[in-house]
């Protein structure tokens, strides 16, 4: 009997240790509730490792997990008004275009404007994150911390900018919103030249503008203060659209209840489990990392199932 308790042991502390030591980087799931399809693109930096995907399609309630390794670091945003050839794969979009010619961006930046989630992941660290209009606007889309400690606040653009873009700034189409840097090129706008530090770029009209429709968003080069936040260990959920279905306010610190829910729909399948919350099942039976089922809950877990094997023991004793 003995034999079988402390063999029992061993093996639930093996599973444990399996598990903890795969806590590490941070998982990202992107929602789509747009009443539109979506392209998002993923850029890497330099030096990063690649996620599973540069670029994809993204429908209308869809969404999308990808694990990112401890120390990535990039950039997700979304391309809208996609035509992708179902035979030769080659098309361009309206907005947010990484000039691949194809649903992958491959290492491709997005064209401006557009909005951009950007990441720096910590290891053991905090991760650096948020969403900027220093590129220009394409549409709403917030970033939201799911467990980690530190401050972890949400950050975003829930306005539809495009509404708000001044006619000198909106692009042809009416879908975007240019930076005012990149519609007049000029120093002061770029914060380049004589205006390339913090005390000599100040915030323009346009970018004041873009600040007081997205208070969170970066608006110009130099926004950092009330734009750059911070967590430790997160996941994080990025939402385009989020204010198509949810009411919820950009000072919101918790996501959404189905954003909880982070399956894989799959690459240009929309129609995932969104809004059955699985979220409560352990990750190997929904697919995800572990890394989204802290480790106190696996012990937990494996603590109470053990509870049914040391009673059969002591009865036997
Ligand atoms: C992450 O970067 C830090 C600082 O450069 C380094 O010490 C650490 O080993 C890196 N971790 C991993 C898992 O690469």
């Amino acid at each position: 009997m003995d034999h079988v308790f402390s063999s029992s042991a061993l093996h639930i502390t093996l599973i444990l240790l399996t598990i903890c030591k795969g806590i590490s980087g941070s998982k990202f799931t992107i929602i789509n509730r747009c009443d539109y399809t979506v392209w998002p693109g993923i850029l890497s930096n330099a030096g990063s490792t690649p996620l599973d995907s540069t670029g994809f399609e993204l429908p209308q309630g869809g969404s999308r997990s990808f694990q990112a390794p401890p120390n990535w670091s990039g950039r997700f945003w979304g391309r809208t008004g996609c035509t992708f050839d179902p035979n030769t794969g080659t098309g361009t979009c309206i907005t947010g275009d990484c000039s691949s010619n194809q649903i992958e961006c491959n290492g491709k930046n997005a064209n401006p404007p557009a909005t951009l989630a950007e990441f720096t992941v910590g290891s053991g660290v905090k991760d650096f994150y948020d969403v900027s209009l220093v590129d220009g606007y394409n549409l709403p889309m917030i970033v939201e911390p799911n467990g980690g400690s530190g401050s972890c606040l949400s950050t975003g653009c829930m306005t539809d900018l495009n509404q708000q873009c001044p006619a000198e700034l909106r692009v042809e189409s009416g879908q975007a919103c240019k930076s005012a840097c990149e519609a007049f090129g000029s120093p002061e706008y770029c914060c380049s030249g004589a205006y390339g530090a913090p005390d000599t770029c100040k915030p323009s009209v346009y970018s004041e503008m873009f600040k007081t429709a997205c208070p969170r968003s970066y608006s110009y080069a130099y926004d950092d203060a009330t734009s750059t936040f911070t967590c430790t260990g997160a996941d994080y959920v990025i939402t385009f659209c989020p204010s198509s279905t949810s009411q919820k306010s950009a000072r919101d610190t918790t996501p959404p209840a189905s954003t909880a829910n982070g399956a894989e729909t799959g690459s240009g399948s929309g129609d995932g489990p969104i809004g059955i919350d699985t979220s409560w099942l352990p990750n190997f039976l929904t697919g995800d990392s572990p890394s989204a089922f802290p480790c106190w809950a696996w012990q937990f877990t494996l603590i109470f199932s053990t509870l049914p094997c040391l009673f059969l023991f002591l009865v036997y004793l």
